[in-house]
């Protein structure tokens, strides 16, 4: 037999390499890569001699099915985030920074589906029992049937989930924690992880079950993160969140069985997470609606629409080159927009520092912010506070054109639920609401809005100096 050879794997993003590097060019990630053993791994790896092959039953699509397919668990926020319940069978991966709240979300959606009569087992790997207890009862959850377990070995997790019923739902927490026999590498590599993950996918798969795998994001690559299981799981879930603020987002970033752009709110509080029904009260709770520099994006996350306040600040620099900060939105795109408004519509920032933020630790992933924020920034640098009950959202190019986004009339509608009266909006936007009382104020280029935002200055002057 050929001498066992070791690999070097990148524990961040799976990748193999021939020999040890200080960085992947798989993930671009530094000081992530560990040697492993290979042949330790799923299957044994090609040095065993392969088993004799067992048939199985091949079967028609038209069957019965007995139970129902999905296992909501009243959780509104959670079962969006799900497409409406866990599948049975399948495997989620619920992903996030430690401390995000990962742990509390399981204990209470666990708890949630135990009251409505479902054999939960919830398997912690990281705290012991009387912790997971402790939490319970803070969660109110300790009344309910959950069944627990500390433990973290591979093989006694099978042994212990497949004695007695079925379970409808088995929670894994977490995979970084697993460890299996059959694997020689240590905890927490890419092999171990791995390899427990692929038992508890087939433990679901044969059963059933539901399985719930908890993966941390890891910045150092000390341990495996969750993207190297990412594509063996039916769903993959992301908790998101700022420490600074109490709101926490579930983020559907993968789901064989649902839609991949639907969001969760949350919001941490002391008897754990609270379900947020309307996240834009949140995000638009402290708005001071007479200083410039701010203004209301309409967004949408998937199928839901969101007001989030963005706000700008730009002032004359005393440095050699002006600084850029941007939280909570692309910086290349800010630049962008920046550009624009310098050769198109004559701003001039190349003097001045621009710091960008958006509201509530929120993130935008949407291109239709560029009105918002082009409009917050012209805002701030006139010094000239936007109209208090009005929206933005459109896409800007780099020729500065605005461009038509989706959705335009469920923004609309979320604007005018919130008591906003007026949208500027991109020319050419199609479906408008029917029978809206809304002031919709159409734009078709970048420098009409800095000449609508300049205009309103002239005419408060005015107003001010008539008055
Ligand atoms: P946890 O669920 O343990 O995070 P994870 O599993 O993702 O590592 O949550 C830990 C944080 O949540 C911790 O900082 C305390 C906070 N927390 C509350 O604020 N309220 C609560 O009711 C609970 C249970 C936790
Ligand atoms: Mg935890």
């Amino acid at each position: 037999m050929a001498k066992a050879k070791t690999q070097f794997i990148c524990q961040n993003c799976g990748t193999v390499h021939s020999r040890w590097a200080g960085k992947c060019d798989g993930c671009g990630e530094w000081n992530t890569i560990v040697e492993e053993d290979p042949m330790g791994g799923i299957g044994g790896g090609p040095g065993k001699t392969p088993k004799k092959g067992r048939a199985v039953t091949l079967t028609a699509l038209s069957g019965e099915i007995e139970e129902a397919p999905r296992i909501p668990t009243g959780m509104a926020e959670l079962d969006r985030a799900t497409g409406g319940g866990f599948v049975r069978g399948s495997a989620v991966l619920i992903g996030g920074d430690p401390g995000i709240g990962k742990s509390t979300l399981l204990m209470q959606a666990a708890a949630a589906l135990s009251r409505k009569g479902h054999r939960v087992i919830y398997v912690s790997g990281e705290e012991a029992v009387a912790q997971v207890r402790l939490r319970a009862q803070r969660l109110g959850a300790a009344e309910t049937d959950v069944l627990l377990a500390a433990e973290t070995n591979v093989e006694d997790i099978l042994a212990t989930i497949s004695e007695g019923k079925r379970p409808d739902l088995v929670i894994i927490d977490s995979i970084q924690t697993l460890w299996s026999d059959t694997a020689d590498s240590a905890p927490g590599t890419v092999t171990q992880v791995r390899t427990g993950v692929q038992a508890m996918i087939r433990f679901a798969k044969q059963t059933g079950a539901t399985m719930v795998l908890v993966g941390h994001v890891t910045k150092e690559g000390q341990i495996a993160g969750p993207r190297v299981v990412e594509h063996m799981v039916d769903a993959v879930l992301y908790f998101e969140g700022d420490r600074g603020h109490h709101y926490r987002i579930l983020r559907t970033v993968k789901n064989r069985f649902g839609p991949t752009d639907e969001i969760g709110v949350f919001e941490m509080s002391d008897k754990g997470l609270r379900e947020v029904a309307n996240p834009s009260e949140l995000f638009l709770g402290e708005r001071n609606e007479k200083a410039p520099g701010a203004a209301v994006f309409a967004g949408m996350e998937g199928t839901r629409p969101i007001l989030v306040e963005v706000q700008a600040l730009v002032a004359a620099t005393s440095l050699g080159t002006p600084r850029r900060a941007v939280v909570g939105w692309d910086s290349s795109r800010l630049a962008m927009i920046l550009a624009v408004l310098e050769a198109h519509c004559g701003v001039r920032l190349g003097q001045h520092d621009v710091y960008l933020n958006v509201a509530g630790g929120y993130r935008i992933s949407e291109p239709a912010a560029d009105m918002a924020i082009a409009s917050a920034l012209v805002s701030s640098l006139a010094g000239l506070a936007l109209p208090a009950d009005c929206v933005y959202f459109g896409e800007v190019s780099l020729s500065g054109a605005v461009r038509p986004v989706s959705h335009t009339a469920q923004r609309l509608k979320e604007a005018e639920k919130l008591g906003f009266s007026a949208a500027v909006l991109p020319a050419a936007s199609a479906e408008l609401p029917k029978g809206s009382t809304g002031k919709w104020r159409e734009v078709d280029s970048l420098p009409d809005l800095v000449a609508r935002i300049a205009g309103s200055r002239l005419k408060a002057r005015n107003d001010q100096e008539d008055g």
